[in-house]
C-alpha cells in the first residue's frame, strides 16, 4: 500500500482540527460556526483519505465518534443501548447502492425488501425511558454512550407523555426521537428575542438544543418544543417478530407522536419515489428536515444485518440539499415599507440554498446588524427554510477582507430624503415623509387597490409604479382622475386595458365603510379592526370625529390602535384626501351600527399549516371579522381547525379530540358563505 505524502498528512490534521472545533461549537457551546454542508464536505474528505490510508485512522478521529462530551451542568446518563448515527446517501445512486449492500448481505432480492421511510427531523435527539408506563428519565444523546440527564426539562414538553396511554403497557420502553421547533415557533421566539435583546438562534435545531440544555426548566417550558418518536430502542416484553413500522404504530397507541409522513415502500425505486415526493413537500412542512431516514422495516432482518462501528447496516440517511450556505454580502439596500419602516436588505452574491437561488436576505433592523456584527464584503451564512424570507444567520469574521465597509444606517429616507426617526423603545426606524414619500405612496396605493380593500381590478404593482414615477398619482384620489386616453399612453398599455381599468375604478367607487377604512392603510388597522370601527361608528364622520377614549371603547381597539386612528384623522393631508375621494363619488351605505352579522361570535378557531390563497394573518382577520376568536392551540372548546399543508401537532390534536377540521378549499367556501350572510352558523 502506498504511503501518504506529507501534504496528505497535513490535510488530515487540518480537517480533524476543523471538525473537532465545529463539533465543540455546535454540540457544547450551541454556537455553530460551520454550515452543515461545509461540515459534511470536510467529513467526507477525511473519510475518503482514511479509506485510502487505513493506517491513518486513530480512535479519536472525528470519523470515529458520534458527538461531543456532555456538559458539566447535568448528570451523566449511560445509554443502555448506544445512540448511533447514520451513514449518508447523497444522491439516488447511493440509495440504490445501499439497497444492493443490504440485499447482498441478506442474500435476497433487494426489490422485494420493505423499507420504512421517515423525514429526518432536524432537531436534537433524545432518549426517554418509561417503566411500567411512567416516564422515569430522559437524556440527550451526548457522545452516543453517555448523555446528559435532562428529565425535568423534557417533562415540560407537552408532546412527551408523562404516562403512556392504554391498558397493555410495556414493562419497559426506551423510546428515541427528535425534539424540534417548528418554523412558526422559531420565528416567534427570535422575533421576541430581537425585541427584548435576548438570544437570537441561528436555526430551529440550535434553538431546540439550546432550549433543552437550560438549567432552569421554566425556560425550557416557555420554548415551543415538540417531540417526535422514531425508534423503540428497548421494548419489554419483547414484541417478537414485529416490523419497525408496526412498532411506530404501537408507539402512537401509547400516546407518543410519530411522523405523519411515515411510509413503508419496497425496493430502490420505492425509496427514490418517496425521497422525491418528500423533497417536493419539504418547503411546506413547517419544520426543518434535512433528509429521509430509510430503515429496513423487518426487525429480524435488522438484527441479521447488525451494525458497523458508527452506524447500523440496516439504515441510511438520504440527505437533502443544505438549508444553510455561505456567500458574500455585496451590498445593503434600505427598503421603505407602507408605514415608512426602513428595512435593511442584504444583496448577496447569488447562492443556491436548498434548491433555490438566493440573492437577497433580510437584515431586519439596525440592532440586528449590530448583533451580527456584519460588514459589506463579509462572508455570511444564509439560511432559507420554508416560506420564511432568507436570513443572514452569522458572519465569518475570520474571512473578512481588508476593504470591508461598515453598514451605515441612513439618517434620511433613501427614497424621499425625509428625516428617518427611531422612536424611544422601538427597534424599527421609519421615514417621516408619509405619503410625500414615493415608496410609502406606492405601498399605500397597492394596499388601497388590493382585493380586500377597494378591489380595483387591473391596478397591479407595475402599473402603480409607473403612475407614481410619472407623478400622475400622488394620493388615492388621483386614481379616480385618470382618464382612459392618458392611461393608454403608458408603455405596454392597450386601449382596451385602459378602458377596463377606468371601468374598474368606477365600479370600486361603490364600496362599504369597512373596506374604505381598511383601504386607508392606517397603522395596525387590519380588516377586522376596520370592520369593528365601521360597525361601531356607523358613519365616516362619526369615526373621523372620535376622540381617543371613544375609539378605545371599540371592540379589540387598545390605546396603541386608538392613537394611530386618532392621529391619522387629525392630519390635514389625510382629511383632504378623504374629502377629495368623496367629491369624486366614492360612496358606501351607512353601516347599521352593531348589526353586522357575526355568525362566529363566541367561537374559537385555530389556523395551522400554510394557506395558499392568503396569508395566515389574512385568514385570522377574516375569521375575527366574523366574530370568531383565533387561538394558538387546540382544546375541547375549539369550534374548528383550518389546516393547510405542514399542519402538525395541532391537526393531530384536533383529530384526536374530534374537533372539526377544514382544509383550505372547505375554509374558503365557508368563509364566503359566512361573509355573504348566506350561512349564519357553522
Ligand atoms: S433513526 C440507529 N430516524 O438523525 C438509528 N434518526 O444520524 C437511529 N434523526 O441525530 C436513528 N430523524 O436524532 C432516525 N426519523 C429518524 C430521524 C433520525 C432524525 C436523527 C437522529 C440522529 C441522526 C442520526
Amino acid at each position: 500500500m502506498s504511503q501518504p505524502e506529507q501534504k496528505t498528512l497535513d490535510e488530515v490534521a487540518t480537517l480533524r482540527a476543523e471538525l473537532d472545533d465545529a463539533n465543540y461549537r455546535y454540540y457544547v457551546l450551541d454556537e455553530p460556526r460551520m454550515t452543515d454542508a461545509d461540515y459534511d464536505r470536510r467529513l467526507r474528505r477525511l473519510q475518503e483519505i482514511e479509506a485510502e490510508y487505513p493506517d491513518l485512522v486513530t480512535p479519536d478521529s472525528p470519523t470515529q465518534r458520534v458527538g461531543a462530551p456532555p456538559d458539566a451542568g447535568f448528570p451523566e446518563v449511560q445509554h443502555a443501548v448506544p445512540m448511533l448515527s447514520l451513514d449518508n446517501a447523497l444522491n439516488e445512486d447511493e440509495i440504490t447502492a445501499f439497497v444492493k449492500r443490504v440485499a447482498d448481505r441478506l442474500e435476497i432480492d433487494g426489490e422485494t425488501i420493505a423499507f420504512c421511510c421517515e423525514p429526518k427531523l432536524d432537531g436534537a435527539a433524545v432518549s426517554l425511558v418509561y417503566e411500567q408506563g411512567v416516564l422515569v428519565s430522559g437524556a440527550t444523546r451526548g457522545d452516543g454512550r453517555t448523555g446528559e440527564g435532562i428529565t425535568s426539562n423534557l417533562r415540560t414538553l407537552r408532546s412527551i407523555p408523562l404516562k403512556l396511554r392504554g391498558k397493555a403497557l410495556p414493562d419497559l420502553l426506551e423510546v428515541r426521537g427528535e425534539v424540534i421547533m417548528s418554523h412558526e415557533g422559531f420565528e416567534a421566539l427570535n422575533a421576541k428575542a430581537r425585541e427584548e435583546d435576548g438570544k437570537v438562534f441561528a436555526n430551529p435545531r440550535n434553538a431546540a438544543a439550546g432550549s433543552l440544555r437550560q438549567l432552569d426548566p421554566r425556560i425550557t417550558a416557555s420554548r415551543p418544543l415538540e417531540f417526535s418518536a422514531y425508534q423503540a430502542a428497548r421494548f419489554e416484553p419483547d414484541p417478537g417478530d414485529a416490523t419497525h413500522s408496526e412498532l411506530m404504530a404501537r408507539l402512537g397507541d401509547l400516546g407518543l407522536r410519530t411522523s405523519a409522513a411515515l411510509e413503508v415502500v419496497t425496493g430502490s425505486q420505492g425509496l427514490i419515489d418517496y425521497c422525491r415526493r418528500l423533497g417536493e413537500r419539504r418547503d411546506r412542512l413547517g419544520y426543518d428536515i434535512d433528509g429521509v431516514v430509510i430503515k429496513v422495516d423487518d426487525l429480524r432482518l435488522q438484527r441479521e444485518l447488525g451494525f458497523v462501528a458508527r452506524a447500523p447496516r440496516w439504515a441510511i440517511a438520504f440527505k437533502f440539499p443544505a438549508q444553510e450556505e455561505t456567500t458574500t454580502l455585496n451590498d445593503v439596500e434600505f427598503q421603505v415599507g407602507r408605514t415608512g419602516a426602513i428595512t435593511p436588505v442584504a444583496r448577496l452574491e447569488p447562492v443556491t440554498v436548498a434548491g433555490v437561488t438566493v440573492s437577497n436576505a433580510s437584515l431586519h433592523n439596525a440592532d440586528e446588524i449590530a448583533r451580527l456584527g456584519v460588514m459589506i464584503g463579509d462572508t455570511v451564512t444564509i439560511r432559507r427554510a420554508g416560506d420564511v424570507i432568507p436570513q443572514v444567520v452569522r458572519v465569518e469574521t475570520s474571512l473578512r477582507p481588508a476593504d470591508a465597509r461598515e453598514i451605515v444606517f441612513p439618517e434620511r429616507c433613501p427614497v424621499c430624503d425625509s428625516e428617518v426617526e427611531r422612536l424611544e423603545g422601538e427597534v424599527v426606524a421609519r421615514c417621516s415623509g408619509g405619503l410625500y414619500c414615493g415608496a410609502q405612496r406606492k405601498e399605500a396605493l397597492k394596499h388601497f387597490a388590493s382585493r380586500r380593500a377597494l378591489d380595483i381590478d387591473g391596478l397591479g404593482e407595475k402599473l402603480i409604479e409607473a403612475l407614481v414615477e410619472r407623478d400622475w398619482v400622488k394620493t388615492p384620489a388621483d386614481l379616480f382622475r385618470l382618464d382612459a386616453e392618458r392611461l393608454a399612453s403608458l408603455p405596454r398599455m392597450a386601449q382596451k386595458s385602459s378602458d377596463n381599468l377606468v371601468a374598474a375604478l368606477d365600479k370600486a367607487k361603490q364600496t362599504t365603510l369597512a373596506r374604505f377604512v381598511f383601504a386607508l392603510g392606517i397603522r395596525e388597522v387590519g380588516e377586522a379592526t376596520a370592520a369593528n370601527l365601521a360597525r361601531h361608528f356607523g358613519t365616516l364622520d362619526a369615526l373621523m370625529g372620535a376622540e381617543v377614549a371613544d375609539l378605545e371603547a371599540v371592540e379589540d381597539v387598545g390605546p396603541v390602535v386608538a392613537a394611530h386612528v386618532h392621529t391619522f384623522f387629525r392630519q390635514p393631508h389625510n382629511r383632504d384626501t378623504i374629502d377629495e375621494l368623496r367629491a369624486l363619488g366614492l360612496a358606501w351605505k351607512e353601516e347599521e351600527i352593531g348589526e353586522r352579522p357575526q355568525p362566529l361570535a363566541g367561537q374559537t378557531w385555530v389556523l395551522t399549516g400554510t394557506l395558499e390563497s392568503m396569508t395566515r394573518d389574512e385568514g385570522k382577520e377574516r375569521l375575527q371579522a366574523l366574530g370568531a376568536k383565533v387561538a394558538g392551540s387546540v382544546s375541547k372548546k375549539t369550534a374548528g381547525v383550518v389546516a393547510g399543508p405542514g399542519a402538525g401537532s395541532k391537526l393531530a390534536k384536533a383529530e384526536q379530540m374530534g374537533v372539526p377540521v377544514l382544509d383550505e378549499e372547505g375554509f374558503l367556501e365557508r368563509l364566503e358563505a359566512w361573509e355573504s350572510g348566506r350561512e349564519t352558523e357553522q
